[in-house]
C-alpha cells in the first residue's frame, strides 16, 4: 500500500512530466485537492463581451482593434487593458479613467442578459462532479464584476472562495489572485489545479506554484502543465476521480 501524504503526492504532480505519464495510468488516489477557476473565457464566454465592449471604444477613439490584439487583453485589468489598446496613439486621451469606466457601463449593461443557459459547455458537469467529489472549489479573477457575473449564472454559491479584481495587490502574471485563493481555501497552493484561458493566467498559476491547465481554443498556450481544447476535456483523473464519475453527472 502506499503511504505517501496527500500533500507530499500533490508536490510530486505538480511536476508536469510526472503528471502527463500518471495520468493515462488513472490509478490516482485524489492527487489534487482543490481547483481554482478563472471566470470570463473559462466558465462564460464573457471575454466575447469584455471585447465587444473595448471594440467600441476603440472604434470611438479611431485607433485599430481586433480580435488578434484582443488577445492580449485576456486576464488583464481593465486600466492596464486600456493602455494597451492606446500604445500606439500618438496623442493620447486625456481621461483615461473616464473611458474605462464607459467601457465599463457597456459591459456591466451586457452581462445583464447572462443567465445559466451562458455556462460553457461542460463546465456545469465538471462543477457538479467536482462537488460530488468533494473537491475545493474556488474562483480566481481579475474582473470586478466576477461576482455579478457568477450570480447570473447561478453559481456563485458552489465556490468557497471567490478573489475577484478587488481581492489582490499584483495582477496576473504575478501568482496574488491564486495564492490568496488558495489561502481562503487552507489548501496548499502544490494542491491546487488553475484552469486558465490567458498567457497571463498561466504564468500566474506557474508562479504560484500550481498545475496550470490551458483552455487553448485557438491560440496556444505555452507554459501550461495540461492543454485541452475545451473545459468539457479536462479529466477528473487530475483530483484522483475515477472517469466514470463524469459519466454518471447529468449533462
Ligand atoms: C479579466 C478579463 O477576467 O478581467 C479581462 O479576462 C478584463 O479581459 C479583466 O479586463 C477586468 O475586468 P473588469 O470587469 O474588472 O473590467
Ligand atoms: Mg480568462
Amino acid at each position: 500500500m502506499d503511504t505517501t501524504h496527500p500533500r507530499e503526492m500533490c508536490k510530486d504532480l505538480a511536476d508536469a512530466r510526472a503528471v502527463s505519464s500518471k495520468l493515462q495510468g488513472a490509478a490516482l488516489r485524489r492527487p489534487f485537492e482543490a481547483v481554482i477557476f478563472d471566470l470570463d473565457g473559462v466558465l462564460v464566454d464573457t471575454a466575447e463581451y469584455h471585447y465587444q465592449a473595448w471594440k467600441k471604444i476603440a472604434d470611438e477613439l479611431g485607433v485599430p482593434f481586433d480580435r488578434q490584439k484582443n488577445e492580449r487583453l485576456r486576464g488583464v485589468p481593465r486600466m492596464r487593458s486600456l493602455e494597451i489598446i492606446v500604445e500606439d496613439m500618438a496623442s493620447k486621451p486625456p481621461d483615461l479613467e473616464a473611458l474605462a469606466e464607459k467601457k465599463n457601463h457597456l459591459y456591466v449593461e451586457m452581462i445583464q442578459r447572462l443567465t445559466p443557459a451562458d455556462l460553457l459547455p461542460g463546465v456545469r458537469p465538471l462543477l457538479a462532479a467536482l462537488k460530488r467529489g468533494r473537491i475545493r472549489m474556488a474562483v480566481g479573477s481579475s474582473s470586478k464584476n466576477a461576482r455579478t457575473v457568477l450570480d447570473r449564472l447561478g453559481i456563485a454559491a458552489l465556490f468557497e472562495a471567490i478573489v475577484d479584481g478587488y481581492g489582490f495587490q499584483r495582477a496576473k502574471p504575478a501568482p496574488d489572485i491564486f495564492l490568496n485563493a488558495a489561502h481562503l481555501l487552507k489548501v496548499a497552493p502544490a494542491c491546487c489545479v488553475v484552469i486558465e484561458d490567458a498567457a497571463s493566467g498561466i504564468e500566474a498559476a506557474k508562479a504560484a506554484g500550481m498545475f496550470a491547465v490551458g483552455i487553448a481554443r485557438e491560440h496556444p498556450l505555452p507554459g501550461a502543465d495540461w492543454t485541452v481544447r475545451t473545459i468539457s476535456e479536462v479529466p477528473v483523473s487530475l483530483w484522483g476521480l475515477p472517469p466514470d464519475h463524469m459519466e454518471k453527472m447529468e449533462p
